[in-house]
């Protein structure tokens, strides 16, 4: 599906190199250390897009060979805040293209009585008003621990541009319910699925991810 109908929406190229990575972690017979090879593979492309967003001012720099070099240099800092425990599985493909990067953590879950997702915990970076802000969680279904994460960022004092939710899979009801909370931060995504099954997984999607990250 094209991001086209979609505001905020940056979505990768869907190139055959990518949609054979996706093939790979949707396929149910893949074996755990495929898919996490093949999902790491997408994760650094969304990095990778993430950053692309990221603002720069010109930069000259003197080469060996006695010229000079006109190019752009990074402005401001970033830093990474994964929902846990699934996001968790992103932080590496940050830390690969931005070294030492901050990274920051919240853990939403529903609450027991009454299924609603709360806020649990969260250890954030102090400065984490003056960054910008990569938001990892693989699977944008529902969007309901994505809003309640992000409303913490922006209690923290973050500027809704300044934050990038990264996910390897959504659909459009993620994507219109996210939005409606917060349509101002832009959604980077690798693929928009079809919707939502019953028991509100992405289908046809890939299970659970955090159990196919982390469970052999
Ligand atoms: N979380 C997952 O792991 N998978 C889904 O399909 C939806 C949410």
């Amino acid at each position: 599906m094209s991001s086209e109908p979609f505001k905020n929406v940056c979505l990768l190229p869907q190139t055959n190199q990518l949609t054979g990575l996706y093939t790979i972690i949707r396929d149910k017979n893949t074996v755990r250390s495929d898919f996490v090879f093949y999902s790491d593979r997408i994760i650094r492309l969304l990095v990778e897009e993430g950053l692309n967003h990221l603002p720069v001012i010109p930069k000259t720099v003197a080469t060996h060979t006695g010229e000079d070099f006109s190019g752009v240099g990074f402005k401001g800092k970033i830093c990474g805040v994964s929902i846990v425990r699934a996001g968790e599985s992103m932080e590496q493909g940050l830390r690969d293209c931005c070294r030492s990067v901050r990274i920051g953590k919240i853990l939403i879950q529903r609450d027991e009585e009454t299924a609603i997702p709360k806020l649990f915990y969260e250890k954030l970076p102090d400065d984490i008003s003056e960054r910008y802000v990569f938001l990892l969680d693989p699977m944008l279904a529902t969007g309901g621990s994505a809003i309640i994460a992000t409303d913490v960022l922006i209690k923290r004092g973050v500027k809704p541009e300044r934050i990038f939710f990264l996910n390897l899979i959504c659909c459009k009801e993620g994507i219109d319910n996210y939005h409606r909370a917060h349509p101002d931060v832009k959604i980077v995504t690798g693929c928009i699925d079809k919707g939502l099954n019953e028991q509100k997984y992405l289908v046809p999607g890939l299970g659970d991810f955090g159990d196919r990250y982390y469970c052999i």
